[in-house]
């Protein structure tokens, strides 16, 4: 085996899932015993949302619970279409594509764009499913210090690479910091670089009715090229999306393997993501 397990349980660090018996919330209960529970991206405390859960019942019996398929196949039906047409009325995005889970969406969007001619430059503290797929990418891969726009900068200035893709988080997910997202926008534009925002941990929470980071910022959601976004942390559901030009977005339905050869989200969850949106976004139109 390539990793030593007895080793890393002589230094303490050997991990195990904790059995949960109660549902997502601000407590939680294992092994017989309540928790304040400080560990859950569920932030807003959806996961076990009364209306949501109808939501899904009612996706259910209409949709059914699994897709059948993938998304180029049979595994695309009306749920999923609604929810594409929810996040971008919501958003302000052109285009999305549906993907089971932030981390096979970012392994996509790497494994897609960049050959081994290209420049890939990322946050230091960029979440594991980025560096990961940087990692095993043929291109050339550097990473800025950690909210360091001169650094950033520098790295383009350098490596001046007409396909350049610079990637950070919008919320950061250990620190819970801020990404400079007005700085990254202008920087990138300059050296004619592409940007992509992760917005894992900004989606729901941060700017004008969830909108996010990119909003918070004073920017659209359209301004990065790429923004990538789960629904598993503030919806608390799961599941992510990946929102470009509808040009982009069609390049990957007919080129990203990830993408093509998966089963599409059950339909029961694409509805109850979908009411979710429509709602938030009710409530934008409202406050408007
Ligand atoms: C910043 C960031 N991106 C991507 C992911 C992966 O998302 P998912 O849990 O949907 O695979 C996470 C999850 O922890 C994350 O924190």
């Amino acid at each position: 085996m390539k990793h030593n397990y007895s080793e890393r349980k002589e230094a303490g660090l050997y991990r195990q899932s904790q059995i949960i018996q109660s549902k997502q919330g601000r407590y939680i209960d294992i092994a017989g015993k309540r928790y304040l529970n400080f560990s859950s991206n569920d932030y807003l405390g959806l996961a076990s949302d009364p209306a949501l859960i109808t939501a899904w019942q009612e996706g259910a019996y209409k949709y059914g619970v699994g897709s059948g398929g993938s998304y180029l196949v049979t595994g695309y039906n009306q749920a999923h279409h609604e929810l594409c047409e929810q996040l971008k009325a919501w958003l302000g995005v052109d285009a999305v594509a549906l993907f089971s889970s932030g981390y096979s969406a970012n392994q996509a969007i790497i494994k897609l764009l960049l050959d081994k001619n290209a420049l890939l430059l990322q946050d230091k503290l960029n979440h594991a499913s980025l560096m990961e797929a940087g990692s095993l990418s043929p291109c050339k891969m550097l990473r800025f210090k950690h909210n360091d726009i001169g650094h950033l900068s520098s790295l383009l200035d350098k490596h001046q690479n007409p396909n350049t893709l610079a990637i950070s988080e919008g919320v950061f997910s250990m620190d819970g910091d801020k990404a400079p997202i007005s700085q990254l926008l202008k920087q990138t534009k300059q050296h004619n670089s592409w940007l992509m925002i992760d917005d894992a941990h900004g989606l729901g929470v941060l700017g004008k009715n969830g909108q996010g980071s990119i909003v918070e910022s004073g920017a659209k959601n359209n301004a990065p090229q790429i923004l990538m976004a789960t629904f598993g942390k503030a919806l608390g559901v799961s599941g992510a999306f990946v929102a470009g030009s509808q040009d982009f977005i069609d390049y990957l339905n007919n080129f990203s393997k990830p993408y093509i050869y998966t089963t599409g989200l059950p339909p029961a969850m694409a509805h109850t993501i979908s009411c979710l949106c429509k709602n938030s976004r009710n409530t934008a139109m409202e406050t408007r």
